[in-house]
């Protein structure tokens, strides 16, 4: 098992381990499996709160996040206003799944595989979802694989919602054509190893409708 994260109760509502021992937790699952942690550390803060400001907050809706790892970005969103309790996390990792439980204990936390959304997320959340925040290492992975996580997460969009993806790469992490949406890099957030883009994608028609 992992290590105890040592938390800082000086913020109730959000468990804060320290950023080393989340580092080096975060090290050891990536010393573990390297191709599917996709990176050696967690986002930095300032990468993780622009990730937060592209994600929309809506009523009745809920925000799903791919690829929590430690809960670098989950705190983010949870600290810019998203209720921990609106919050879907979706991790593959057993130890990491089990490092989120313990430390985001409201939300809905899902073992699984993001290639499998429609059928892992809770049917009360289908089409209700206003942001789905990804930090998965789409830009690694097979196409066909890359593109079944996209299509199942834009089937579980609501209208108007949004698919928000950082990258370490200078182009976008998904071809826009070939899977017919919209998208462009919103941020670039300079202060994280290695410094990364973020990318705002979402359906056509909604992008039509936002630029008529
Ligand atoms: C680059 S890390 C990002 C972690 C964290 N969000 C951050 O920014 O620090 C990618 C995470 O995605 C998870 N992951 C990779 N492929 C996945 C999949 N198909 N479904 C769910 N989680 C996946 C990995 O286990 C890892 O925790």
């Amino acid at each position: 098992m992992f290590s105890d994260p040592v938390i800082n109760d000086s913020e109730p509502s959000v468990n804060r381990p320290s950023r080393e021992g989340e580092c080096a937790f975060f090290l050891r699952r990536w010393l573990a499996n390297p191709l599917k942690v996709g990176a050696i550390m967690p986002s930095a803060p300032a990468l993780a709160r622009r990730m937060a400001r592209e994600t929309l907050v809506r009523d009745g809706e809920v925000v799903v996040e791919l690829g929590p790892g430690t809960g670098a970005v989950t705190r983010a969103l949870i600290t810019s206003g998203v209720p921990e309790d609106r919050l879907v996390l979706v991790e593959r990792d057993s130890f990491m799944h089990a490092y989120l439980a313990q430390r985001f204990p409201k939300a809905t936390l899902i073992h699984g595989d993001a290639r499998r959304l429609e059928r892992i997320l809770p049917e009360s959340c289908h089409g209700k979802v206003s942001t789905v925040v990804s930090s998965l290492p789409l830009v690694s992975l097979p196409n066909r694989v890359r593109d079944d996580i996209v299509k199942s997460a834009f089937a579980m969009l609501a209208p108007g919602g949004r698919f928000v993806q950082y990258t370490y790469g200078m182009f976008s992490p998904l071809p826009r054509k070939e899977l017919g949406i919209a998208g462009r890099k919103v941020a670039f957030a300079g202060i994280n190893l290695p410094p990364a883009s973020i990318w705002r994608y979402t359906r056509l028609a909604d992008a039509a409708a936002a630029g008529a």
